[in-house]
């Protein structure tokens, strides 16, 4: 079944995601009390191994946190990179406005937390810095692309 099944976030997730979210470099700067506000805008889905959760060229509107699994990044169908645990992805796409850079696929059955665009937009507005550590990461990636491209 390569199907993503979406759920509201077990009790256990949201504990993750209070103390995970603090070592997401780009989240490590907000207060438990700005935390605890973005948990109830982001949702969980459960996705298969080979799942493609985000595919090259198409619009995109949601960032995502891997809680569980590993996934490839395909440029043009050649793996440049793999995402594990605690790591996120599909932040170039909303941060740049451009299109989704490579496709994502679950190389493992994944967990996979997201967070839509318009709420990444207002965590960004209300913690710059959350911005700044996040552009620093997608320039690095973009960079990776380029060179290997
Ligand atoms: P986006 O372009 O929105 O969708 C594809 C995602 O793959 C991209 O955002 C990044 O999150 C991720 N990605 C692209 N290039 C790399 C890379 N070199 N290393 C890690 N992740 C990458």
């Amino acid at each position: 079944m390569k199907r993503t099944h979406i759920r509201p976030l077990s009790e256990a997730e949201v504990r993750w995601l209070e103390k995970g979210l603090k070592n997401l470099g780009f989240f490590s700067k907000l207060k438990v009390s700005q935390l605890a506000s973005i948990i109830p805008y982001m949702t969980v889905g459960d996705c298969a191994k080979g799942h493609v959760v985000v595919r090259q060229g198409t619009q995109a509107n949601r960032l995502y946190l891997i809680k569980k699994g590993k996934v490839d990044i395909l440029r043009s169908g050649k793996r440049v990179a793999a995402l594990g645990a605690g790591q996120f992805f599909g932040e170039m796409a909303l941060l740049f406005k451009q299109p989704r850079s490579a496709t994502v696929r679950c190389s493992a059955g994944c967990v996979l937390l997201s967070l839509g665009n318009s709420d990444l937009r207002r965590i960004m507005r209300q913690n710059p810095s959350v911005g700044r550590q996040l552009k620093k990461i997608a320039e690095r990636r973009r960079l990776e692309l380029e060179q290997m491209s």
